[in-house]
């Protein structure tokens, strides 16, 4: 479904990052490693990699993967990318200045094992910064988000799953979205800033 989804010319998302992250970067350490989950055609991993990181952008699309890589170096800049599952990936140990997921829904079995991994996979002071479309998005009138409940997030799940880290901003909103034909309208969504302090 997504390199059908991605095959055109069109960015199905749009080129702009996602408003969420935007506003919200300067949390990430200047200069730091970044991993982007389920990264798609990169909008938000070249907005990074312009702003100073060092980015890798993570997805099963290796449709959307080209295209992000022919993206960055449309903008100038270098991202890596990595053609993987979410189902079977490891997020390392101490690697990551920042770890970012927008509209990265997955199974919950497979959301769960990798938010297992985050705080591990953070280095001290690293950041975790999430935006996701919320269980109420059902009843929104926006586009946007997989259909079915169990795939969309909800802050209660997100904060056990993320156990360990320092939330800085944990909400649940609805805000206007505009991102390419595929995320538009009213929308209901979770966003999350949280950091990995380390107490000794
Ligand atoms: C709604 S798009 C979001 C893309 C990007 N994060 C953005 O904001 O533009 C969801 C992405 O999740 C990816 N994806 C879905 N299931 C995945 C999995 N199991 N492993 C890796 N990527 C996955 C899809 O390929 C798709 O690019």
């Amino acid at each position: 479904m997504w390199n059908e989804r991605y095959k055109g010319d069109e960015f199905a998302y749009g080129i702009e990052p996602n408003d969420f992250l935007k506003s919200k970067y300067a949390y990430i350490p200047k200069g730091g490693k970044v991993l982007c989950l389920a990264e798609g055609e990169g909008r938000n991993a070249v907005f990074l990699a312009k702003q100073g990181y060092e980015v890798t952008a993570v997805d099963l699309s290796h449709v959307g993967l080209q295209k992000a890589e022919k993206f960055a170096l449309k903008n100038g800049v270098t991202i890596k990318t990595v053609v993987a599952n979410l189902a079977d990936f490891d997020l390392g140990k101490e690697s990551w200045d920042a770890i970012v997921s927008i509209a990265a829904h997955v199974p919950p079995p497979i959301r769960k094992k990798l938010h297992s991994q985050v705080f591990d996979a953070l280095k001290e002071n690293g950041v975790f910064i999430l935006e996701a479309f919320h269980e109420r998005q059902l009843k929104m009138s926006g586009i946007g988000g997989p259909p079915s409940k169990e795939m969309l997030m909800s802050l209660d799940e997100l904060e056990v799953e993320l156990h360990g880290l320092e939330f800085k901003i944990a909400a649940e909103v609805d805000r206007h979205i505009s991102e390419g034909v595929h995320h538009q309208g009213e929308s209901a969504v979770v966003q999350i800033v949280a950091m990995k302090k380390v107490t000794i």
